[in-house]
């Protein structure tokens, strides 16, 4: 039997996938220190979906400087101690025979808010002396609910720039093979994205071009400091879900000038820039958007959203419609999925785990 799509190796540069069932980026809000250092809790997390068999190990959204932190509990990799902790993390991820990623992020207007679970009730933005910040965004505008953010001047994005590239480098240093910029669900990039939340009127705003030019020149700095060898990814929300904000054919355009500067691969996401807009939740839901960006432009894509089975996942793989797929809640209610669905596809893996062998279920006769 030959072997099911989603089983079949990817390569990127040096960078061999051993499936393309990935694991999605997932804020834990665990640095209960917030000082932006991983702690056992994403070593056992991480590590347990890399001997899970997945064939990428993303991190949740890591902020390239303090004040781009989602909550004041997400991790981060802004300086060498955070780098160093990274570390030993990686090479477990590693050394199960995944690759792992780091999605570095910059929240903009959403950040210094409430983790999900910290303060029950507590809304919006996390104020100054409960350890919030003053927000930086394209525009002087806020995000439904949260404390308006300060328009970053031409100065603050040429420094921006440098602080991406410095993540992006602390990354390789710490191991990582895939870095993944967070350019979707609303935060800083998307900010810069969607005419919604971009208001400027200088080279950063107004036409396609120029408010893509932080993301572009972002991609630039970043493939220019890792090298030929990394993987480098753009997860991007591909429309806003609204009349006349951004979109699935400006995310096609802006796919192609990201591949030109250096970017690998576009992770195709939705949403998260406005509040009240109707999305179309369900099964695979995000696919034909991933599907949208891989017709209309030159770069591989990946597919995320409410995929939780193995068939749906192989589907959309065997199909075409996407080169990889990313897994998110299903990763945590399952961390070894992707092990069970070699099973259940009747792929042949080598890398269930030695110490899990006597777990490995009997091929029926
Ligand atoms: C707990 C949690 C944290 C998340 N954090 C991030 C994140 O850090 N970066 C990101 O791009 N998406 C994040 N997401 C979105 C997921 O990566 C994924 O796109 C989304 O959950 C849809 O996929 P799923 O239906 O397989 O869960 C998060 C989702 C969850 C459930």
């Amino acid at each position: 039997m030959s072997q099911p799509a989603l089983f079949t190796p990817f390569v990127i540069r040096d960078i061999t996938f051993r499936n393309r069932l990935w694991v999605s980026p997932m804020c834990q809000y665990s640095v209960e220190k917030r000082d932006g250092v991983p702690t056992p809790w994403h070593t056992v997390h991480l590590g347990s979906m890399a001997v899970g068999g997945a064939g990428l190990v993303m991190t949740e959204s890591t902020a390239v400087e303090a004040i781009g932190r989602i909550s004041p509990e997400d991790t981060g990799i802004w300086n060498d101690e955070q780098r160093d902790a990274w570390k030993p993390i990686v090479d477990f991820i590693t050394s199960q025979g995944a690759v792992a990623g780091i999605q570095l992020g910059h929240a903009g207007r959403k950040a210094s808010i409430y983790a999900d679970w910290n303060f029950p009730g507590a809304q919006g933005t996390v104020p100054d002396q409960e350890g919030g910040w003053q927000t930086v965004s394209a525009s002087a505008t806020a995000f439904d609910g949260y404390l308006p953010a300060d328009e970053l001047s031409i100065a603050d994005i040429d420094a921006l720039v440098e602080t991406w590239a410095e993540a992006a480098r602390r990354s390789v240093e710490a191991g990582f093979t895939v870095i993944e910029l967070h350019g979707a669900h609303g935060y800083l990039i998307h900010q810069f994205l969607s005419p919604l939340s971009n208001l400027r009127t200088d080279e950063y705003g107004g036409p396609l071009e120029s408010r893509a030019r932080l993301l572009l020149r972002i991609v630039t700095r970043v493939r220019e400091t890792i090298g030929e060898g990394i993987a480098l990814f753009v997860r991007v929300s591909a429309t806003d879900w609204v009349d006349g904000g951004w979109n699935e054919a400006e995310t096609a355009k802006v796919a192609d000038w990201a591949h030109a500067a250096g970017a690998d691969l576009f992770d195709v996401s939705s949403g998260g820039n406005v509040t009240g807009v109707k999305i179309p939740v369900g099964p695979g839901y995000q696919v034909p958007l991933a599907n949208f960006v891989k017709q209309h432009s030159h770069i591989a894509t990946s597919a995320v959203g409410l995929i939780t089975t193995p068939e749906l996942a192989n589907e959309i793989v065997e199909d075409g419609r996407s080169d990889a797929v990313f897994i998110g809640r299903e990763m945590l209610r399952d961390p070894h999925f992707a092990l069970k669905a070699a099973i259940e596809l009747g792929a042949e893996i080598d890398y269930w785990p030695s110490q899990y062998l006597r777990a490995k279920p009997k091929p029926t006769a």
